[in-house]
């Protein structure tokens, strides 16, 4: 099972950014830990804070891998390229969010990425993300 782990604009700041929000984990660090705790599964990431490069690599993997785990960060709310992406692909995408976006400023409500995900999970901090993989490997 191959899974794409892949984190839109400033999720490298992970660690340090708004860690009431976000914690104190690095990306990194939590990589490495989910790597130990999904064995089953060839697990990779990507990070960009560009939206084209998210969009290259959304096209890159989304014929050949298993599932991609997105979580879009500030261009959820904004880009119609990365949903217009998603939709391109085969590869089914599962939404992540680390906060619960719905308890917050009512422009992180809308997503452009939820029409066109398999499923979204937010609110769980990097949980969230265990979750998603879990949910691919049933
Ligand atoms: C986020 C929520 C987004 O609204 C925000 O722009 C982010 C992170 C989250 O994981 O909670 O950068 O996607």
């Amino acid at each position: 099972m191959k899974l794409m782990i892949i984190n839109g604009p400033n999720l490298n700041l992970l660690g340090k950014r708004e860690p009431e929000v976000y914690g104190s984990t690095t990306f990194a660090d939590y990589f490495k830990e989910l790597q130990q705790k999904f064995p089953q599964a060839e697990l990779h990431y990507f990070q960009s804070n560009i939206e084209g490069e998210l969009i290259d690599k959304i096209q890159e993997v989304g014929f050949d891998y298993d599932g991609i785990v997105l979580n879009a960060a500030a261009y959820t709310h904004t880009s119609v390229g990365i949903g217009d992406a998603i939709k391109a692909v085969t590869t089914p995408v599962v939404e992540v969010h680390i906060s619960n976006t719905h308890k917050r400023e009512e422009f992180r409500h809308f997503s452009y990425i939820s029409p066109v995900a398999k499923g979204v999970i937010l609110g769980f901090g990097l949980q969230s993300y265990d979750l998603a993989i879990q949910s691919f490997l049933g």
